[in-house]
């Protein structure tokens, strides 16, 4: 087997080393080729290029394959807890009984926010979205916990600033929350793991004490399970990008929440419930909706559907899809939001626009029908992927810090504008 890729350029040739992952992957490193040659290599939106090499996640979108540093989801997705799955991401490998225990008790430890953090939220329109209202906090938590903020922190220091981050962002989520429908905020309590502790905080009040239900308890670990990585997608790559210029992990992880909010990542599970209702109110013409998104003349396109590195069933979608099944039956309860999602699967994946292009239901098709069955209002829904998504993010910006070199991200490009011109002064235009 070659070692060495050849690059024939202008009739001359280059060669360059291949790369070899774990499970067969190929890559060729052309990190001198414009040193050698001149040419920089163009790939808008990174749908071919390797930014770094990675030991946590495994993704095979082919295949529908997702590995959590080995393990495949569907093993994870059943009884796992959210905590433990924080723990294998970031440290590579399944805590021992003790090691869980000490780090939830730590997860417990750090769950409050600082009482100062509070009138920040008290500055903020009921209207304000809670996405932005969560990257702020993240971003602000630099202010109230300088000591986490060194440019070179030791093993110790990622460890805390770690589990404050993963503990903390329930606590926000939920006074963001709390603040947006006039509530009194609900504190975190120690008696309550991660799941149970957020689901009080968002839903407890004075006048109508909330009931944990397993059931939903069990709902929303799978889908936090299902969200904690997913290796260089749109967020995560702008974590790694921010830490690689030696920014602190709050500034680093803040940033890569507002790069999920957008509809075509981590606000497409809001879009999907959007674009459901939307058919929904309208008479439930499915079929009007498949034909808008064939249609290149429209700008609408199916929510929940299609995926950049999947050109098969996503996996996490298939879980959610029967965990989706099993909440509603196991509550006694339906969602004909649930039945139009399942019709509007069946007409697109029949439908040859969507089989050519292998367009496939993603992890935000059935998400949302879970959360809304959970409680979650609609524009929370983004910032319950940002919880999910949180160890990806930390585990990446760790492994960046703690490899052999860091590296800062810096893409090139081919400049197309103007050439060289004159400067006109104001008075002669
Ligand atoms: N509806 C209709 N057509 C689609 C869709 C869709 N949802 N997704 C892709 N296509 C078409 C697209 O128009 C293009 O057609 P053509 O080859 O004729 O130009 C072809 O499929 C390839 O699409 P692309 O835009 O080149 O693919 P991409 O890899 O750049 O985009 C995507 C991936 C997820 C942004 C896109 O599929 C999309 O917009 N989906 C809807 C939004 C969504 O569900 N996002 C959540 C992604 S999963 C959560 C996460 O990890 O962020």
């Amino acid at each position: 087997m070659d070692t060495k890729a050849k690059i024939i350029i202008e009739g001359k040739t280059y060669e360059y080393p291949i790369v070899t992952g774990t499970e067969g992957e190929k890559a060729i490193d052309i990190s001198a080729l414009r040193k050698d040659s001149g040419y920089i290599t163009l790939d808008v939106g990174y749908a071919n290029t390797g930014s770094c090499t990675s030991n946590i996640t495994f993704l095979d979108g082919e295949k529908g394959i997702l590995r959590y540093r080995g393990i495949p989801i569907e093993d994870l997705s059943d009884t796992a807890s959210f905590v433990e799955i924080c723990f294998l991401l970031i440290y590579g490998h399944l805590p021992t009984k003790i090691e869980l225990e000490k780090y939830s008790e730590a997860f417990t430890k750090q769950s409050m926010i600082h009482e100062g953090m509070k009138s920040f939220f008290d500055g903020y329109p009921l209207t304000g979205h809670p996405m932005g209202i969560l990257s702020a906090m993240i971003g602000s938590m630099a202010g109230y916990y300088p000591e986490l903020i060194k440019p070179n922190p030791s093993k110790e220091e990622i460890d805390l600033i770690s589990v404050e981050l993963l503990s903390k962002v329930r606590t926000i989520a939920a006074f963001a929350y709390k603040k947006s429908i006039g509530e009194p905020y609900v504190y975190p309590r120690h008696d309550l793991k991660y799941v149970p502790n957020f689901l009080n905080m968002m839903f407890n009040s004075p006048t109508k004490p909330y009931e944990i239900k397993p059931v939903i308890v069990n709902a929303l670990r799978t889908f936090l399970v299902l969200h904690a990585d997913h290796e260089q997608n749109c967020s995560t790559s702008t974590v790694r990008l921010v830490g690689s210029g030696l920014a602190n992990l709050f500034a680093s992880v803040s940033a890569g929440v507002n790069a999920l909010w957008g509809s075509l990542h981590g606000g497409a599970n809001q879009a999907v419930i959007e674009m459901l209702q939307k058919i929904q109110t309208e008479g439930g013409d499915i079929k009007k909706y498949v034909d808008m998104a064939k249609d290149k003349n429209s700008k609408f396109r199916l929510m929940g559907f299609g995926h950049r590195v999947y050109k098969n069933y996503d996996p996490r979608a298939k879980i959610l899809k029967s965990r989706a099944d099993d909440l509603f039956r196991e509550l006694n309860i339906s969602d004909p939001l649930l039945d139009l999602a399942k019709k509007l699967e069946d007409i697109a994946l029949k439908d040859s626009y969507f089989i050519e292009r292998k367009l496939y239901p993603n992890v935000d098709f059935y998400s949302g029908i879970i959360l809304r069955t959970i409680g979650i209002p609609l524009n929370m829904f983004p910032v319950m992927f940002a919880i999910g998504r949180m160890p990806g993010w930390i585990a990446h910006w760790k492994e960046m810090l703690e490899g052999a070199e860091v590296k800062i991200g810096r893409p090139r490009q081919i400049y197309t504008g103007n050439n060289v011109r004159k400067f006109i002064p104001i008075e002669q235009r």
